[in-house]
């Protein structure tokens, strides 16, 4: 009874919550501290009736989220949540699922596998690459590099799994100088650390720069010295190599020379692992010249994306994608003589992620993709990028106000951005359109009628807005609009 309850308390909450969406302030009304001071107190002691124990939380906590779900919310790249998926995340905490085995969980095990097809296909990667479903791009990254790190360490000889990283060859990492902050935590956690990181310089707008990735792949191509592997003196040899690009800088949207980089990468073996955390699911445009952006992706190594960014599924779900499936298996599989064997050869998704027990997130990104359907997933691609692009066209034309991954369009038709998102700044003589910027981007968020985040762009304050919301319509962007405008004029009074 005391469940059924709960559970009847919760569905009126939440259907208060998403009935706010369309007219609640975006930005939170309360900090951490508020909501602390408000919820602390000692643990008690003794037990609380269920229902009490949701409406106090809920009467606590309310105040302190923020509407990332509404279509109003531009900051990062946040995506909103699909009703298919948000309903089967729903239900994949009310069934309770632990996705580590198809013997524990068939069901889990089933949809994983779907899942992972269709989004392998709806990238257009390789129909025979391993999928795992993390938490996000950062534990994708950890697994797809896991798996390069293993393979590219066995091809001069180095079980890294049996010896580990002591004592092994060097391993060489090219990334490029606008790569995400989490190549290099995940570089971290493997054991590179990021000192080593030959970092390759860029174009000025986001993407690698291919000729400087071919310099630094010669000038670094052999070692020579202390052979590791027999303990004598090695001559020049091939170094393992791991090159690292991207598909979908955070503030531009740029996208890298993927098909160039992986051959270049290839010419010299190493293993090309591409960031598309967003950028990747421009393959599923209507627009060739979209497309054209990630064409070459499918020749990589192994990919990282989310689920809970473009695809609109809730958090968290990120995905790593690995053509040698071998590899991916022998950087994560964990048997335990507990597991029961499974003749019947279904996925076990404990062997394809670092995580043991996990919940079953492919439910959602199952109901996601099953929702849309190729055609849907395609116009909330292509519905997204078209925003960005109106709302760049806007921005452009207002006083002061300079959007800095913008080229011009064709002829009389505003100007284009990559992909969904737009970086903007006000421009001002000094150091006077840093400050702007801030003060416009704090200002127009704590408003509460749209958010948007600021960043740092080449050295200078910019303020981004993407629309990655399956929920958010012209008429929100040009909200944004309006009251970015408004922002603009107050600050410069
Ligand atoms: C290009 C890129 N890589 C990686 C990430 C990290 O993704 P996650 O937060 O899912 O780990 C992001 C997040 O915005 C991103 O834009």
């Amino acid at each position: 009874m005391a469940l059924r309850a709960a559970l009847r308390g919760a569905t009126r909450h939440a259907d208060a919550w998403l009935a706010s969406l369309a007219h609640r302030p975006v930005r939170p009304g309360l900090s951490a501290a508020e909501v602390l001071a408000r919820l602390d107190g000692p643990f008690p002691a003794a037990p609380s009736d269920p229902v009490a124990v949701i409406d106090a939380l809920v009467e606590a906590v309310g105040g302190g989220l923020t509407a990332t779900g509404s279509p109003r919310f531009f900051g990062y790249v946040v995506g909103g949540t699909l009703p298919a998926a948000l309903a089967a995340d729903l239900l994949a905490v009310v069934w309770d699922q632990n996705a580590a085995l198809a013997s524990l969980s068939p069901a889990a095990s089933a949809v994983e596998q779907i899942a992972g097809r269709w989004v392998r296909q709806a990238l257009g990667l390789p129909a025979t690459a391993s999928v795992g479903f993390t938490t996000g791009t950062q534990m994708a990254h950890v697994t797809a590099l896991a798996a390069a790190r293993h393979r590219v360490l066995a091809e001069v000889g180095w079980d890294v799994g049996a010896d580990g990283l002591t004592g092994a060859p060097p391993v060489r990492v090219l990334a490029g100088a606008d790569r995400h902050t989490t190549v290099d935590a995940a570089l971290r956690l493997l054991g590179f650390g990021s000192r080593g990181i030959h970092t390759v310089a860029g174009d000025g707008r986001g993407r690698m720069c291919p000729d400087a990735l071919r310099a630094t792949l010669a000038a670094t191509d052999t070692q020579t010295g202390t052979d590791t592997l027999t303990g004598g003196t090695g001559g020049a040899r091939r170094v393992p190599t791991i090159v690292i690009a991207q598909a979908g800088e955070i503030n531009t949207g740029a996208v890298d020379p993927l098909g160039q980089i992986c051959a270049l990468g290839h010419a010299h073996g190493a293993w090309v692992h591409v960031d598309g955390a967003f950028g990747l699911w421009a393959a599923t445009s209507g627009s060739a010249h979209r497309r054209a952006l990630v064409e070459g992706a499918a020749d990589a190594d192994s990919w990282a994306t989310d689920g809970h960014k473009w695809l609109n599924v809730p958090y968290d779900c990120g995905i790593a994608i690995v053509a040698d499936r071998a590899a991916h298996r022998r950087a994560m599989v964990a048997p335990a003589d507990y597991f029961p064997p499974d003749p019947s050869g279904a996925l076990d998704p404990v062997d394809w992620t670092p995580e043991f027990s996990r919940r079953a997130r492919t439910f959602a990104v199952y109901a996601a993709l099953r929702s849309l359907g190729q055609d849907g997933l395609r116009d909330l691609v292509d519905r997204c990028c078209e925003l960005a692009g109106h709302a760049a066209s806007r921005l452009a034309g207002l006083p002061g106000v300079r959007v800095l991954n913008a080229t011009p369009g064709p002829a009389g038709h505003g100007v284009v951005v990559p992909l969904n998102q737009v970086l903007l700044r006000v421009e001002a003589p000094g150091g006077e359109g840093d400050r702007l910027t801030r003060a416009v981007t704090a200002a127009v968020t704590a408003g509460g009628d749209a958010y948007l985040t600021g960043t740092v762009w080449q050295g200078r304050a910019a303020m981004r807005l993407s629309v990655s919301n399956w929920s958010t319509t012209r008429a929100e962007v040009d909200l944004a609009v309006d009251v970015i405008a408004a922002a603009v004029g107050a600050a410069r009074r």
